[in-house]
């Protein structure tokens, strides 16, 4: 049914009727499965793609635009690009059945007080300072799930530090639902879509390309000659992208794809990720790898 026109529910409530609770209850159900993809709107792409394998999946799709508000910083999130009217359209000729755009004081009435904690192993990773984020992103996925009890739920491996950190909440709470990891989808020039792409100027948005050459050459790196070079593939991607004026690298690390730890002896597969800053916006793209 993928880009035929189709009815699509718009749901901005939690509860009563025409609220996420009755169309998470209400029939068809008897079999049938549910897919949920999370985002938080302004819709490229990289999301319309993970609706797409959400309707090949499921009877039903509803994708939930939600702009966060505790997992950005202040003008993050007032800059943050929203669009709800053309996401409605787009989400429709993707295949969603219904669109959950709910407001901030549903989703966070007075007195919510609630929050998931991030397993130990996230503080451990050299990558990570942004606990209170990711803190925030599983809060509100959980509260999601909670919401909606999809059979299945659609993430990009675009961003792999939420997708391992949702996998592991979902089997330490035994959260009925199986996660699906779509591939990260790219613009013809390389650059990983991003709604944040729509906030660079067209020079900032060509500076941005050297982030996934960089990345490419980092892998090449690593394949020709070995997991041992780890660090000098890390600091040859570095360079890399230090040679483009407008590119502030903040962070850049080749780990194991499924622990996102250092590379072992064990590893079979490594990622090779990094985060920029361009223009003032943060960028991030990453690479999975097989080890030979
Ligand atoms: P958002 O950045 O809107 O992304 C929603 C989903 O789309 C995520 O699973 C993300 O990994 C995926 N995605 C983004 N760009 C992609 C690309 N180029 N290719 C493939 N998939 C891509 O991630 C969030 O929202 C939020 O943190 C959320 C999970 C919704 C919680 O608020």
């Amino acid at each position: 049914m993928s880009g035929k026109k189709r009815k699509t529910e718009i749901i901005r409530a939690i509860k009563g009727i025409g609220g996420i609770e009755n169309w998470a209850l209400s029939p068809p159900r008897k079999g049938g499965t549910c897919g949920l993809v999370p985002t938080l709107g302004a819709l490229h792409e990289g999301h319309l793609a993970l609706i797409r394998t959400a309707r090949r999946e499921n009877d039903r799709v509803v994708v939930s635009v939600f702009v966060n508000p505790p997992q950005f910083r202040k003008k993050q999130f007032r800059d943050y690009p929203r669009d709800l009217k053309g996401d409605i359209e787009k989400a429709s000729s993707a295949g969603a059945d219904a669109v959950f755009a709910p407001k901030d004081d549903d989703m966070y009435p007075p007195g919510f007080d609630a929050r998931i904690v991030l397993p130990s192993f996230f503080s451990e990773l050299k990558s990570q300072k942004f606990e209170w984020h990711y803190r925030a992103v599983l809060t509100v996925v959980m509260k999601l799930f909670m919401l909606v009890r999809p059979h299945n739920a659609y993430f990009g491996q675009k961003d792999p530090h939420q997708l391992v950190l949702i996998e592991k909440m979902v089997n330490d709470f035994n959260v009925p639902v199986k996660i699906r990891q779509c591939p990260t989808v790219r613009e013809k020039s390389g650059l990983a879509r991003s709604s944040r792409n729509a906030l660079l100027t067209d020079g900032e948005k060509k500076a941005a390309t050297v982030i996934y050459k960089a990345l490419k050459a980092g892998r090449a790196e690593i394949l020709k000659k070995g997991a041992g070079h780890a660090p000098k593939a890390v600091a040859m991607t570095k360079k890399m992208i230090s040679s483009q004026p407008l590119a502030r690298i903040e962070h850049v690390e080749i780990v194991d794809a499924q622990t996102l730890k250092p590379l072992s002896k064990n590893s079979r597969r490594a990622l090779i990720f990094a985060a920029v800053w361009i223009g003032g916006k943060r960028l991030t793209d990453n690479i999975r790898f097989n080890l030979s």
